[in-house]
C-alpha cells in the first residue's frame, strides 16, 4: 500500500509539474492589434517625412549627389541634350569640381574639397554642355546654378 502511495505521489507531482508547464507557455501574449495606434506610434518612433525630405536639400547631400553623377552620369532627367556619361573627370579631381559645382548654387563646402584649379577643370571637362556660367546652355543641359539640383528635387518628389 505504502509503494502505491509513493507512486501516485509521483505521478501527482509528474502531472501537476506539466499541467504548470503548459499553462505557463500559453499565456497569451497581447496581439498586436490590441495596441492602440497611437501607444504604438509612440514605441516605434518614426523619421516624419518631412524631416526626412529636409535632408536631401543640404549642402552635404548636394555634394555626394554631384559626387555620384561625376562618377556614374545621369540619365533620368529629359534633357534635350542627351545623358551624360560618367568618368569625365577622375576620382582624385571629383572633389573640387563637385565643390565647384556646390558654389555655383551658394552653398557651402564640406571641409577640405576647395581646389583653386577646380575652375580650369570644370571649364574643359562640363563647361562643353553646362557653360561656364554652369547654366546649362539655354535649357539644352540642366542648369547647376538652381539652388535645389534636378535629381535631387526628383528624388524629393518621388517621396511625397
Ligand atoms: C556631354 C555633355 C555633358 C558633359 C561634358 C557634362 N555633363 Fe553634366 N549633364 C549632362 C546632361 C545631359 C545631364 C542630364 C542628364 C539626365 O539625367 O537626363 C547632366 C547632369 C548633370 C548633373 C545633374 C543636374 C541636376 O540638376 O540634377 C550634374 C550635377 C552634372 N551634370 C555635373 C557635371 C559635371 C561636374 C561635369 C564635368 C565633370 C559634367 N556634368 C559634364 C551633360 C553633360
Amino acid at each position: 500500500m505504502e509503494k502505491y502511495a509513493a507512486l501516485v505521489t509521483i505521478i501527482l507531482v509528474i502531472l501537476y509539474g506539466t499541467y504548470n508547464a503548459t499553462r505557463t507557455r500559453h499565456t497569451p501574449s497581447p496581439k498586436p492589434q490590441d495596441t492602440p495606434y497611437t501607444q504604438h506610434i509612440n514605441n516605434h518612433p518614426t523619421a516624419p517625412a518631412a524631416e526626412e525630405l529636409s535632408q536631401l536639400d543640404t549642402p552635404e547631400y548636394t555634394y555626394h549627389y554631384i559626387r555620384n553623377v561625376i562618377k556614374h552620369g545621369s540619365n533620368s532627367l529629359g534633357f534635350p541634350g542627351g545623358v551624360m556619361e560618367g568618368g569625365y573627370i577622375g576620382e582624385a579631381d571629383a572633389p573640387g569640381v563637385a565643390c565647384y559645382v556646390l558654389h555655383l548654387s551658394g552653398k557651402t563646402c564640406p571641409a577640405g574639397t576647395e581646389k583653386k584649379e577646380a575652375h580650369l577643370f570644370f571649364s574643359s571637362n562640363c563647361a562643353g554642355c553646362h557653360g561656364n556660367d554652369g547654366r546649362g546652355l539655354h535649357g539644352k543641359y540642366p542648369d547647376l546654378t538652381r539652388p535645389t539640383l534636378q535629381g535631387i528635387a526628383k528624388q524629393m518628389e518621388a517621396r511625397h
